[in-house]
């Protein structure tokens, strides 16, 4: 691993969100709460600390939403990081909390004002830089909460927008009534259900924000292609699974969440990781296989 004072999100190249330019490895806020994503972290100085070391390595891409916590990942970012010179922030909304671990749906266009106008608040900010839905609400019909984003953007609270968890075809939908760019689905080295929304995105230019994008399941075992070439570039399994991450496209916007420095350390110098096509490949294939 890089000495600490050379490791920057720098390395992992550059994206353009509208006329934001950000470096792609971002970071991922729902970890700096308490268990189930619920409630204050239960070191709040070292979730500062965290939060602060980002713009210091270069991370100038946060991911958050009014749910975390709820409200707490918001404002922890605040609390740390106004007035966020240089950084882009992005939120969400769409999903209701009522305990740890208990997300549901609301995709009422009215509870989705009101949450973009409570993360404004929170941010301290007068316009979001990027807003996503976070789940489209099978409750509501789809056109009226992408209806409500369109609204959001035309009103000037939201700078940009994007969806979370969708289908190539409901991206389609989407972008029949506001631009969409970007897209956040679950996807990692052995989790790739969401290729085909990926090859998309790719094709359209729309960013792709993977989420828990350093699971790298069975290939973490000793002993695994991943754990032997991590030995050879020098990485934890971990760091290669998110190298590998980075290199499958170039609209590719890992945010990786941590609520320690060290962890952000870490999974930041993966950014620095370059793997050879062939290592490429063959992480692909094994990656594939069934029970990896
Ligand atoms: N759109 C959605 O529906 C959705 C759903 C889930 C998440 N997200 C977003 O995606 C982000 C990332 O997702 P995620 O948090 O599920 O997955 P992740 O970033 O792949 O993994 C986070 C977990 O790994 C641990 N970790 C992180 N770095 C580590 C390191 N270097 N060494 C050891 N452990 C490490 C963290 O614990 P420590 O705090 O102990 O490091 C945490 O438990 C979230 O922060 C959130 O912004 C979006």
């Amino acid at each position: 691993m890089p000495d600490s004072s050379t490791i920057s999100a720098a390395a992992s190249g550059q994206f353009a969100i509208g006329n934001l330019a950000i470096n792609r490895l971002g970071f991922g806020a729902m970890r700096v709460t308490g268990p189930g994503i619920w409630g204050p972290p239960g070191d709040k100085a070292e979730a500062l600390a965290t939060l602060r070391r980002l713009p210091e390595i270069a991370v100038n891409f946060i991911d958050t939403a009014d749910s975390y916590g709820p409200d707490v990942s918001e404002e922890l970012i605040s609390e740390a990081l106004y007035p966020y010179k240089g950084l882009l922030i992005a939120t969400k909304a769409g999903l209701i909390r009522e305990g740890p671990d208990i997300w549901t749906p609301n995709g009422r266009p009215d509870y989705l004002f009101e949450r973009a106008k409570g993360s404004l608040k929170k941010l301290r900010v007068e316009r979001i830089d990027l807003w996503q839905l976070h789940r489209i609400d099978p409750k509501v019909p789809r056109d009226e909460q992408f209806g409500a984003v369109k609204t959001l953007l035309d009103e000037g609270i939201i700078a940009h927008a994007g969806l979370s968890e969708v289908s190539v075809e409901d991206i389609k939908a989407a972008r029949k009534i506001f631009p969409v760019a970007t897209v956040q689905n679950r996807y990692n080295l052995v989790d790739r259900g969401s290729e085909d929304v990926l090859d998309y995105c790719e094709r359209e230019g729309i960013g792709f924000i993977p989420w828990y994008p350093l699971a790298a399941g069975g290939l973490a075992r000793p002993g695994s292609i991943l754990d032997r070439l991590a030995s050879k570039y020098g990485a934890t399994p971990s760091q290669m699974a998110l190298a590998w991450v980075l290199k499958r496209s170039p609209v590719m916007l890992p945010i990786p969440g941590t609520s320690k420095v060290k962890h952000l350390e870490e999974n930041v110098a993966a950014a620095s990781i370059e793997i050879d096509e062939e290592d490429f490949a063959a992480l692909d294939e094994a990656a594939r296989e069934p029970g990896s």
